[in-house]
């Protein structure tokens, strides 16, 4: 008798399964056709199956800390997607970045789960892989002001915080100052479900 083959595990996120597709559907808009996606943090790689399935015609870079990506592997794998590349190792607060030049940068909910020096070298490293007129996206929650937009980010913060006192939701204009010293833009604040916020970034 043959033994089934079984598959590694596949890591679930629920917040994953919630905002796929209101994600897909943005980058569905706003990305060129064929366009070459970096993800920074993909966690359990679940976007990067989502969105490849959606946008056959791009390619799609994942990128995780190193033991992300034994998940992420499984949800390629489960995928069957060829735009769906093997995840590489990225930690954003290291000045190597195993990538050369994208047309775009993806990353969900990345800002507010690292600390302030890490999302500077995450914009370095952005404004050094993005190619002249690429797109990045910042999806996540933000606040504006120094207010929280709900009862529900405010609790998610002060969670963040007793896990890493450096952690935390990032004021949307701050984000936007240190994107523009490393010559990204702010081209859209797009509104999504959930009190969260799609920022779309522009290089110049
Ligand atoms: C809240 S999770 C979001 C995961 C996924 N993007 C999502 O939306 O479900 C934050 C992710 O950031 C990753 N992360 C933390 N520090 C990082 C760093 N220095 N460089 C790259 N990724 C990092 C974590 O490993 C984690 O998977």
């Amino acid at each position: 008798m043959t033994q089934p083959v079984s598959e590694p595990a596949l890591p679930v996120s629920e917040a994953c399964l919630r905002n796929q597709a209101p994600i897909a559907d943005v980058l569905a808009a706003e990305l060129p056709e064929q366009a070459v996606v970096l993800e920074i943090g993909s966690g359990t790689g679940q976007h990067a199956a989502y969105i490849t399935s959606k946008l056959p015609g791009i390619k799609w870079q994942p990128s995780e800390l190193a033991g992300h990506l034994e998940g992420i592997n499984a949800w390629r794998l489960r995928s069957q997607n060829a735009n769906f590349m093997p995840p590489l190792i990225l930690d954003v607060a290291q000045d190597l970045w195993p990538v050369k030049q994208v047309d775009a940068v993806f990353s969900a909910n990345v800002v507010h789960f690292v600390g302030w020096p890490q999302v500077r070298s995450m914009m370095t490293g952005i404004g050094r892989v993005l190619r002249r007129a690429g797109l990045a996206f910042l999806y996540g929650p933000f606040n504006y002001a120094g207010q929280y937009t709900s009862e529900g980010n405010q609790r998610l913060d002060e969670w963040l915080r007793q896990r890493d006192p450096e952690s935390g939701i990032k004021d949307f204009e701050q984000v936007i100052l240190a994107a523009r010293k490393e010559k990204l833009r702010l081209l859209k604040d797009i509104a999504m479900p959930a009190n969260n916020r799609m920022l779309v970034l522009q290089k110049y």
